[in-house]
């Protein structure tokens, strides 16, 4: 069979692992496909550098021409972002061109557009690497879970975050000063805002609800809150009440809508996720008929993420002159069974909470306290005096049961118009993950 032609837009940390990948695995990878996946084309602002990774390929200066090319069946989008990544590869689609991508924040965003694209030019878009780097989760959500209603999904999907949360626990150290180290090692970006405000997670998150739920993706609507405030008295209180703090993105299917959300969450220490640590990644499907299933891997990285990219090569060159009935849909399900649902604002959301509140160390708070959460409906399910900061302020830590978003903001809002408590009370999210 004649080889299969891919155009590479980008040599940067994935595009290099690309042709690392194709290079150093090619027989392995022509035994599974019956062909040859060569790099026939390249674009890249290094000329020097194309000519030493893709040493038979063309260069091509002009992303757009690359994508026109006849000698291109699949275009490899790495550039990443949404300018001329966006274009270049709506340019791809309308250009016949199959296109497979690692670019999380162009799907999560403009997706329905690309989608919608791609099927009126009857051309594939494949985007394994888009979601947790070298992890098979889109797979896993598109083929493998197919046979399920599909629950919730809860992942460790930024390792960067991982990371930094790892380190606080493991060190003690303040937020700010294990970002530095991350910055040191490469890990956290000089500017960490996308990975550590959890809008990188986010768009994970959105990918993987649409998936699962057969939804337009709707990253508007996600709920975006990341760790750069979170205090590691808070990570060293929820370890003594057996407890971690992981940064998740959560997505469930309710009765009332979906959940789709990024944000501290304390997790109990004994369920799997509660144990990823470092920078690697890891995603835990609830479905009806499986159960639970777990996705453990690494994120990011070059090899990890082109192992993905490729694998997205060979399942389009596999399914090249298939009818596009045959083809996995873009969103797991078909096109015209993609409904829309009603994501729930967070104050519909129900889950259990971790409350440290700073009050006068005197007679009668607790009380307070535990009758404006009962006002609310909020039970509680520990509350432990963590010491006395001061002479004369306590910190007390509090864990509730399920409730409902607003009442536990409502019951907040009162705790911190006491005369007696300090503003503000710090608020982190639990999930249990067991069912
Ligand atoms: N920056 C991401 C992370 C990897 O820290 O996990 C790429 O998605």
């Amino acid at each position: 069979m004649n080889p299969i032609n891919i155009g590479l837009l980008g040599l940067g940390t994935v595009g290099g692992g690309v042709a690392n990948v194709i290079g150093s695995n090619a027989a392995e990878i022509g035994r599974r496909l019956g062909r040859e996946v060569r790099i026939s084309a390249v674009c890249d602002l290094d000329e020097a550098k194309a000519a030493a990774l893709c040493p038979d390929a063309v260069f091509v200066k002009d992303p757009f021409a690359l994508a026109a090319r006849e000698d291109v069946d699949v275009v490899v989008e790495l550039f990443g972002g949404t300018g001329i990544a966006k274009d270049a590869v709506l340019a791809a689609i309308k250009a016949g061109k199959h296109v497979v991508t690692a670019n999380k924040k162009l799907l999560a965003e403009y997706g329905n557009e690309v989608f919608s694209l791609a099927a009126e030019n009857n051309v594939m878009v494949n985007f394994e690497a888009a979601v947790a780097g070298g992890i098979p989760i889109i797979k896993a959500l598109r083929e493998g879970l197919a046979a399920n209603n599909i629950k919730s999904i809860a992942g460790i999907i930024n390792g960067t975050s991982n990371f930094i949360l790892s380190e606080m626990r493991e060190k003690g150290s303040a937020f700010a000063d294990v970002l530095k180290e991350a910055q040191a090692l490469g890990y956290a970006e000089a500017d960490p805002t996308f990975d550590i405000e959890g809008h990188d997670a986010g768009h994970k998150i959105t990918i993987m609800s649409a998936l699962a739920f057969g939804t337009p993706l709707n990253f508007q609507a996600c709920y975006l809150e990341g760790i750069s405030k979170l205090d590691s008295r808070d990570i060293k209180y929820a370890e003594e009440l057996g407890y971690r703090i992981k940064l998740l993105g959560i997505t469930r299917k309710t009765e009332k809508g979906i959940e789709l959300r990024v944000h501290p969450t304390l997790i109990p220490e004994s369920r799997l996720l509660a144990n990823v640590n470092g920078v690697m990644n890891a995603v835990r499907v609830n479905a009806d008929m499986v159960g639970e299933t777990l996705y453990y891997g690494a994120g990011a990285g070059a090899n990890p993420t082109a192992s993905a990219v490729v694998a997205d090569i060979i399942d389009i060159a596999r399914l090249f002159d298939a009818d596009r009935e045959h083809r996995v849909p873009y969103l797991a399900f078909q096109p015209a069974n993609i409904q829309t649902q009603p994501v729930l604002p967070m104050d519909e959301i129900t889950s259990s909470y971790y409350l440290r509140v700073q009050a006068d160390d005197k007679a009668g708070v607790l009380g307070d306290i535990a009758t404006l959460l009962a006002a609310q409906g909020v039970s509680i399910e520990a509350l432990i005096q963590k010491g006395v900061i001061d002479k004369t302020t306590a910190e007390i830590v509090i864990l509730t049961h399920s409730t409902v978003e607003k009442n536990i903001k409502a019951a907040i809002g009162a705790i911190e118009n006491l005369a007696c408590v300090e503003k503000p009370v710090t608020m982190i999210r639990m999930e249990s993950l067991h069912g």
